[in-house]
């Protein structure tokens, strides 16, 4: 089967096109490289030791993705493409609902109208509410009251998407809520490759320890966890990157709407993160503890029970790992892609 995977080029979407390709899929990307390079598609290939067929366009132009459909036999679509910074969401509010919803929109009015109905939407932990007992599970925790227009747009593409299924049993549509993807592919040939000053903790860390910044910025240490600094649910990419395979293959035999979290369960601190860092990498990473990040809370991880009984996935690596390969990453391509 071939899948169409918007966002290919991405830092998700590139892991995912390895895991596709070595499960037999023949991959087709659309990626208008906004926020990424080709040059990740090239490794990607290098990886699986597979071709896969890029077409450089806008998920929002309507003509292109209707010639990609007829070109090409697609079987199910992975939709990865869209903005994703947090602080840009809000100076740039029109902008991120532009690209985030008009996408969504005209590759589901494309899909519909080639005949294919199964899509795998990249959605967000921030979809869930602030005011959640953790972890968070699908059905138990509220969603909404997102606090910037990113976690908006994910929360109104999951109501398109739902919609959409609802008006029509033929298709599916698989919600994959991701929490903090983290780590590379060990090949150390893909991996995260932000463009200016890291929004993320783990990018931000890789860079100080390669040296392209001075110290790391730890906000806030007086929130209510173990050491003070704010816990997350780290998730290493290969992982997530297995989760949508799983998701796809599930998705064969069940129309409707699904939603999945993707996480391990275990929330590590931003000072976990930093000590684990340096022990796995022996690089040091000066830091200093500065004003809390308006926004962020204490604590987020999720509930993985649901993925692992009826995907029949879960996460195999673990932190150690997660930074290995993001130094494997960093310290072969300093400068990313440009390197
Ligand atoms: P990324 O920026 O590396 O990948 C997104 C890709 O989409 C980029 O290659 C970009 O060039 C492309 N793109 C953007 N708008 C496009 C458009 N209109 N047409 C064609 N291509 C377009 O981000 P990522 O981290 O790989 O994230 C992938 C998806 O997962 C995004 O939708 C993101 O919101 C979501 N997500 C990411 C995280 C995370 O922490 N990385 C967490 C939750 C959800
Ligand atoms: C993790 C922890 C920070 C940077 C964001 C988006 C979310 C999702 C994943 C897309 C927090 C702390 C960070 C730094 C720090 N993306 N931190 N210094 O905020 O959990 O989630 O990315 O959907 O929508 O909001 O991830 O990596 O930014 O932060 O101390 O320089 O690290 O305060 O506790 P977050 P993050």
């Amino acid at each position: 089967m071939n899948v169409l995977v918007t966002g290919g080029a991405g830092y998700i979407g590139s892991h995912t096109c390895v895991e596709l390709l070595e499960k037999g899929y023949g991959v087709v990307v659309v990626d208008n490289l906004v926020n990424s390079s080709a040059k990740s598609l090239e490794r990607v290939q290098q990886i699986a030791g597979k071709d896969l067929a890029f077409y450089e366009e806008d998920v929002r132009n309507r003509g292109a993705m209707d010639a990609i459909f007829e070109k090409h036999d697609i079987g199910c679509v992975i939709h990865f493409a869209g903005l994703k910074a947090v602080g840009q969401s809000v100076s740039m509010p029109l902008e991120y609902y532009d690209n985030n919803l008009n996408s969504t929109i005209t590759l589901c009015q494309s899909m519909k109208e080639h005949g294919v109905r199964d899509i795998v939407f990249s959605s967000s932990a921030t979809v869930y509410s602030g005011d959640n007992t953790m972890p968070l599970s699908e059905a138990g925790s509220r969603t909404g009251m997102c606090t910037n227009p990113y976690g908006w747009t994910k929360y109104m593409c999951e109501q398109i998407l739902r919609d959409t299924a609802f008006s029509d049993k033929d298709w599916s549509i698989a919600l994959l809520r991701y929490f903090n993807p983290i780590g590379a592919h060990p090949s150390g040939l893909i991996g995260e490759d932000p463009r200016g000053i890291p929004n993320n903790l783990m990018p931000f860390i890789s860079q100080v320890a390669i040296g392209r910044r001075d110290h790391l910025s730890v906000f806030g240490n007086d929130y209510d966890t173990h050491d003070g600094t704010g816990v997350r649910d780290y998730i290493h990419v290969v992982d997530l990157a297995r989760g949508h395979v799983a998701a796809i293959e599930y998705m064969l035999g069940h129309r409707g709407e699904s939603v999945f979290n993707l996480g391990t369960g275990t929330g590590y601190s931003v000072l976990d993160m930093v000590k684990a860092f340096e022990r796995v990498t022996g690089q040091k990473i000066p830091y200093e503890i500065v004003d809390r990040r308006p926004g962020d809370l204490a604590t987020v991880y999720a509930s993985p029970d649901k993925s692992a009984q009826l995907l029949g996935w879960k996460a195999q690596y673990n932190l150690e790992d997660m930074c290995r390969d993001t130094w494997a990453w960093q310290s072969k391509n300093p400068m990313g892609y440009d390197s």
